[in-house]
């Protein structure tokens, strides 16, 4: 296998790999420690089937079962199908454009490591592809923080909420979503994280707080716990610290959601088909012994 870093501030291309075949442990190992170092790595080319893309992401940790069950493959519940594509009046995946810059399951007590995504439509207008994914970098965004708030933030905890993403599709994004039940604001309740996190590969301190879910930084005053996160929310996001990935068809690519922040980009159209096979990784065994 060979790591091919781009001269971006994230982003890595790994050739060599056939990733419809079990990773022996020193290929693993090489993977998990690129994307520690890169925050996204993508494996181009590759022809993998459902069960298949179930089987390499799972070799990263546990693999969440998302709850909107009826965009899921038949018969794997553990792999999700992101499109736009509507057949018979019915959309076939879950539309996942539009959400803005957040962190996936940072609302949740049991945290998700990776993504692994496999584009297999994939929308282009002139032949420039549409539906980009970005990415901003949380090791450098942590490292460029003005000291007195590395200081101030140190040993702090953020509390991070499903339904502020919620209210916000509702509120912002002309969502027709009605709002949360009671029954599942409590099956998702707000939970803390530590705002400056250790990274479980790199060993060095990321930034882990997102404008998608974070809502306030526990034991402050309001008004200065949302001075804060409005420094910490636009600081994060600079211009430098982002990187892109333009999808071909074929692709897999895998992120780091400790590392990184990321945001679909929505600039295409419903007559624009995408169609993307994703899983979620648990932190689980990246934050046990065994990697
Ligand atoms: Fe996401």
């Amino acid at each position: 296998m060979e790591i091919i870093p781009t001269d971006k501030v994230l982003g890595a291309r790994i050739e060599g790999l056939d990733l419809s075949h079990p990773l022996t442990e020193m290929e693993n190992t090489a993977v998990v420690e690129a994307l520690g170092k890169y925050g996204v790595v993508s494996f181009p080319k590759q022809s993998l089937k459902a069960n298949e893309l179930k089987a390499f992401s799972s070799s990263f940790g546990t693999l969440e079962i998302n709850v909107a069950g009826s965009y899921q493959e038949p018969g794997q519940p553990e792999v999700m199908i992101l499109s736009n594509i509507v057949e018979d009046g019915k959309p076939i995946g879950l539309a996942d454009a539009g959400q803005d810059w957040h962190t996936d399951m940072s609302y949740s007590k049991d945290v998700a490591f990776a993504n692994v995504l496999y584009g297999i439509k994939i929308p282009r207008r002139d032949g420039i592809a549409l539906g980009c994914t970005e990415f901003a970098n949380m090791h450098i965004a942590y490292e460029e923080l003005p000291d007195s708030y590395k200081s101030r933030l140190e040993g702090m905890t953020a509390t991070h909420d499903f339904n502020k993403f919620w209210e916000t599709m509702r509120r912002e994004k002309g969502s027709s979503r009605p709002p949360l039940t009671e029954e599942q604001r409590r099956k998702k309740p707000p939970v803390s994280h530590p705002v400056f996190l250790t990274h479980p590969i790199t060993r060095k301190k990321v930034l882990y707080a997102n404008p998608g879910y974070t809502i306030k930084i526990d034991g402050m005053d309001l008004a200065e716990s949302d001075e804060i996160l409005e420094f910490l929310f636009k600081h994060q996001l600079q211009k430098k610290y982002r990187y892109k990935h333009e999808w071909n068809e074929n692709d897999v690519l895998m992120w780091d959601n400790f590392g990184t922040l990321h945001n679909a980009v929505a600039d295409y159209g419903p007559d624009e088909h995408r169609l993307i096979k994703r899983c979620q990784v648990m932190a689980d065994k990246v934050f046990s012994s065994s990697l």
